[in-house]
């Protein structure tokens, strides 16, 4: 991927833009991390983030919240807690500072430099984005160090998280094979950015059309209870949360947090009734695909959860590709059922203990935010159960 300035500072050399053996070998260890038997162990964490969040939301019973804000900071302790084995609080620094790189890429992503010129006067952005990367940097070594200091590790133990995975990798026995620091901080940059705002809208897009949608709010809550009592979520019952399933589909159809996806082609390609040129870049508009009415029908724009009752293959009519929120092929998104199961886990619990209708206040703007964000949030109003 060619990337410049802003993005590069962003994104980096890491999983989401290397490519080759080098990708191939941090995909594998992220593929370990974020799937099943490993993501089994991660529900009890998810649970209790979200029930001290629940915590907090008993005091606005019968009035308004913004759940888009609290998913932001539910999203950042999930991920600082499973994949890196610290609080919110530590992480808290580094998901400020990532944010705010993003704002800078976003705001800047479309301007032109000029070579020379910008080597030798730099905005005020740019300033501040080389500021923000040595900041990240700074404190990503924090937590490695502190990994590094742990009793175990002179037995190779580093911890079986993402952060405890790399650090090992860095400690290879065979120094060819170990990752440098700088891959390694954008490796956890990476992780960061990625599992953090997605998960934050899709939560907040499924609060919206659940509180839009009452009747199957009160569908899915009885599938809860059936399912799990009162009692907190276990992996055997998340995987039969059928309804659930329905919602999260619907709800990624309608709004997808990742707007596009890029490919280039390696080599010459038919493809249809195209024949692309070798490095020819293609642009997969995810959203347009979502919303097309002749491959969804005429109420392509509805909530409808029906239409994907008896799979994806049947509500596409056999078009699977043209339901694309995780992407397709060796690069679709690793944190899939990461984060399939922490918004099952926390919808779950919100059912379990809250009712919401969405507040006279909403104002519905979905925006192009890097990711497709709500930009005024979601403000519902809650009734504790
Ligand atoms: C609703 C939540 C999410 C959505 C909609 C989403 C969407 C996507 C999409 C569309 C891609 C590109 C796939 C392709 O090119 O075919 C991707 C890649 C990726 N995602 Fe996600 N993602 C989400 C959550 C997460 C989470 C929670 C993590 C981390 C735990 C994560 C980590 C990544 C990484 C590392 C890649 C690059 C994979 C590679 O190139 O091998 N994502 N994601």
């Amino acid at each position: 991927m060619d990337m410049e300035g802003y993005v590069k500072r962003l994104l980096g050399e890491a999983l989401i833009t290397n490519e080759g053996e080098k990708w191939e070998r941090i995909r594998k260890l992220a593929n370990h991390t974020f799937h099943s038997e490993s993501l089994k162990s991660m529900v009890p964490e998810m649970s209790s983030s979200v029930s001290m969040m629940l915590k907090n939301w008993k005091d606005y019973d019968g009035k308004e919240i913004d759940v888009f804000k609290e998913f932001g900071l539910l999203t950042t302790e999930v991920i600082s807690r499973t994949a890196f084995g610290s609080s919110y609080l530590e992480g808290k620094d580094i998901f400020e500072m990532v944010a705010k790189l993003t704002a800078l890429t976003v705001k800047n992503v479309n301007k032109i430099r000029f070579p020379g010129i910008s080597m030798v006067f730099k905005s005020e952005d740019e300033v501040e984005a080389e500021k923000l990367e040595r900041r990240v940097k700074y404190s990503v070594m924090e937590l490695v160090k502190k990994r590094e200091s742990l009793p175990n590790v002179e037995l190779g133990d580093y911890g079986s998280d993402y952060l405890g995975q790399l650090v090992k990798i860095r400690h290879e026995f065979d120094v060819n094979k170990r990752i440098t620091p700088e891959q390694m901080i954008d490796e956890i940059k990476v992780i960061y950015g990625a599992g953090h705002l997605t998960t934050t809208s899709l939560l907040a897009w499924c609060i919206l059309l659940l509180a839009t949608h009452e009747d199957w709010q009160e569908k899915a809550r009885e599938k809860v209870k059936e399912t799990f009592g009162f009692h907190a979520p276990n992996s055997d019952g998340i995987a039969r949360l059928r309804t659930m399933n329905l919602i999260i589909n619907e709800c990624l159809r309608l709004y997808p947090p990742a707007l596009t996806l890029t490919r280039k082609a390696s080599k010459k390609v038919k493809l249809g009734n195209l024949i692309l040129p070798q490095d020819t870049n293609i642009f997969i508009p995810i959203a347009s695909l979502h919303h097309n009415s002749e491959i969804w029908g005429e109420d392509a724009d509805l909530f409808k959860l029906e239409r994907f009752a008896r799979g994806i293959a049947k509500a596409t009519k056999n078009n699977v590709a043209a339901f694309l929120p995780f992407g397709m092929g060796p690069r679709t998104c690793v944190g899939l059922n990461f984060t399939t199961n922490e918004a099952k886990i926390a919808l779950s619990i919100i059912l379990q203990r809250f009712k919401f209708v969405i507040s006279s206040n909403y104002a519905h703007q979905p925006a192009q935010i890097f990711i497709l964000t709500p930009k005024n949030g979601v403000k519902v109003i809650l009734k504790a159960l």
